[in-house]
């Protein structure tokens, strides 16, 4: 990664994706997303104060774990006078946001545990397939096409 002199304290969108790692169309759709923002020059170009790497690369990491735009965005937020987080801010933030990885992890395990029996099935019906219909009461007590295969298997 290129490193930008101490003094600069503006980045254009080159400098700012170049730095961070991030597309200038993803760094785009952070800014309309309000999670970063720049100012405008008189020939309109967008320019970045250079702590918004920091704020970029706050939501690369958590993006990275699966924290929705929407999450991320209201963390930051929360931060006072949109102060761009600190180490103390991710250490709060991450350890908030723990519990729910765990719960990803675990509906990530169970989706897993069925894609096994799905594969090679391909009927993704919304009454015996779990990955269709993750919420369907068979999906806690039995895994893929068992309904499908007692139904074949049931006296006409
Ligand atoms: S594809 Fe999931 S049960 Fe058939």
């Amino acid at each position: 990664m290129p490193q930008i002199p101490e003094k600069i304290h503006e980045l254009t969108v080159g400098q700012l994706s170049a730095r961070s790692g991030a597309a200038p169309s993803a760094l785009h759709f952070y800014e309309t997303k309000g999670l970063i923002s720049s100012r405008r020059t008189t020939g309109n170009q967008r320019r970045y104060s250079r702590d918004t790497l920091r704020r970029v690369a706050f939501v690369r990491a958590a993006q990275r774990v699966g924290i929705p735009l929407a999450t991320i965005r209201d963390a930051l937020a929360e931060l006072p006078e949109g102060r761009t987080p600190n180490h103390d801010d991710w250490a709060r933030l991450s350890q908030a946001w723990r519990s729910e990885l765990d719960e990803r992890i675990r509906q990530l395990g169970r989706l897993r545990d069925h894609l096994t029996d799905c594969i090679g099935c391909g009927c993704l019906s919304l009454e015996t397939c779990v990955l269709s219909n993750p919420d369907d009461v068979f999906g806690e007590r039995m895994s893929g096409s068992r309904l499908l295969a007692e139904r074949r298997r049931a006296p006409k």
